[in-house]
């Protein structure tokens, strides 16, 4: 399912996606995914950090670390590698976020999940879609 044109989303910048995820004959579930590009390739997780059930930029508009090389989730600081999405940081050592397939085709970039229908898209402090 298409998010917004590939060329939109820059090195180290991130989406907000608002995703609606229906598998089988569970109830559809909606979900906050950030979708973000790392030394070009892009990666997308749903934003939900296992430690205490925050999203990762709870309280900042921000998903780095402040040297641009981890994922940070801003509550408590623990820090996941971008390209894995797993935890680094004690107590949560060696969990992943959940991963979504996200790809560039066409010069779009498209989730690669049958289950998920795109809601709502948005930059930090500006709605796309
Ligand atoms: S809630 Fe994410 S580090 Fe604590």
């Amino acid at each position: 399912m298409h998010i917004i044109a590939a060329q939109d989303l820059a090195e180290k910048a991130f989406l907000s996606v608002e995703v609606l995820l229906k598998r089988g004959s569970l109830r559809p579930r909606k979900l906050n995914v950030i979708v973000f590009r790392f030394n070009g390739e892009v990666y997308a997780y749903v934003n939900h950090c296992m430690h205490m059930h925050r999203p990762l930029n709870c309280s900042e508009d921000a998903i780095f670390d402040a040297n641009l090389q981890y994922l940070r989730c801003s509550m408590h600081g623990f820090l996941f590698e971008p390209e894995s999405g797993t935890c680094i940081s004690p107590v949560c050592e060696g969990q992943k976020l959940q991963a979504f397939k996200v790809v560039e085709e066409a010069g779009k970039l498209v989730f690669k999940e049958k289950s998920l229908q795109v809601l709502k898209v948005s930059l930090p402090g500006q709605e796309l879609i």
